[in-house]
């Protein structure tokens, strides 16, 4: 049901390196983390990059859309500076770098669709395809437990998004992502066929916890930084969460007692 990493770095290293960047996974890497979460947005050529805000302005200096920009000048762009003089220089990375860079490095990635308003099914068909040709050889081979922990679990707020990434990669894990639960939560995952419900943990209660898992599905939370509310999540029977305090919730936080 959850053959993933628990303990998932948020948005590649939390607050510790500039959010969506090679840097951040790096870092994650570098500290053990084994499992990674960023958000993919289309640029304008309909390339997939690393992002989270539709606009310029926090991570990226200056104003205007991301989708608005070919990837190529949007890889040219500063997006470490904003976090420190020692990440000045660290380019918007190509979604189909990072996935190689974490393939190859054995980092687990939970994909999270972010799709700019209105490029909803464009971004899902995109990110999902860009994931199915990287992770073909994972794909065509008979599923074992191993490969399919390997491969990419995509998630997004957009039920849109979700089913052009089912028509486009079938057999490519996906997960619904909720801020609260809704009362038809059960139907939604069945519609988009998510194996998996990633909720805000600030929604959660023991209660909705244990009907989540009850149905067979995995649940993962999002974004836990305190450790007490962490071990509490986990108690409850949370599959996994992503976390922003890589400094102290580490990679092997669920394991220890
Ligand atoms: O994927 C979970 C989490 O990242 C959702 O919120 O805004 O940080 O992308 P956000
Ligand atoms: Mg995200």
């Amino acid at each position: 049901m959850w053959p993933y990493p628990k303990i998932v770095a948020h948005r590649g290293a939390g607050s510790l390196a500039p959010e969506n960047t090679l840097a951040a996974m790096r870092y994650a890497r570098k500290h053990g983390f084994r499992g990674v979460e960023f958000d993919v947005m289309l640029a304008a050529d309909g390339v997939p990059i690393l992002m989270h805000d539709p606009q310029f302005g926090r991570t990226v200096a200056g104003t205007g859309s991301v989708n608005q920009h070919a990837a190529a000048q949007l890889q040219k762009m500063d997006a470490g500076a904003w976090f420190g003089p020692h990440f000045a220089g660290e380019p918007v990375p190509g979604f189909e770098e990072i996935a190689h860079f974490c393939r190859a490095s054995d980092i687990w990635m939970n994909v999270e669709i972010k799709p700019a308003p209105g490029c909803e099914a464009a971004t899902g068909e995109a990110v999902a395809r860009h994931a199915g040709r990287i992770f073909a050889a994972e794909l065509q081979t008979a599923p074992t437990a191993q490969s399919a922990a390997r491969l990419p679990l995509l998630s997004s707020f957009s039920i849109e998004a979700l089913l052009a990434a089912k028509a486009a990669a079938p057999t490519m894990p996906r997960a619904l992502l909720v801020d609260a639960l809704p009362a038809d939560w059960q139907a939604r995952c069945g519609q988009v066929g998510a194996g998996a419900l990633h909720l805000n943990h600030k929604a959660l209660t023991a209660e909705a916890a244990l009907a989540v898992k009850q149905a067979g599905l995995g649940l993962f939370c999002y974004t836990v930084n305190d450790p007490v509310r962490a071990r509490l999540l986990l108690s409850w029977g949370v599959d996994g969460f992503c976390t922003d305090r890589l400094d102290l919730i580490g990679p092997d936080f669920a394991d220890a007692r």
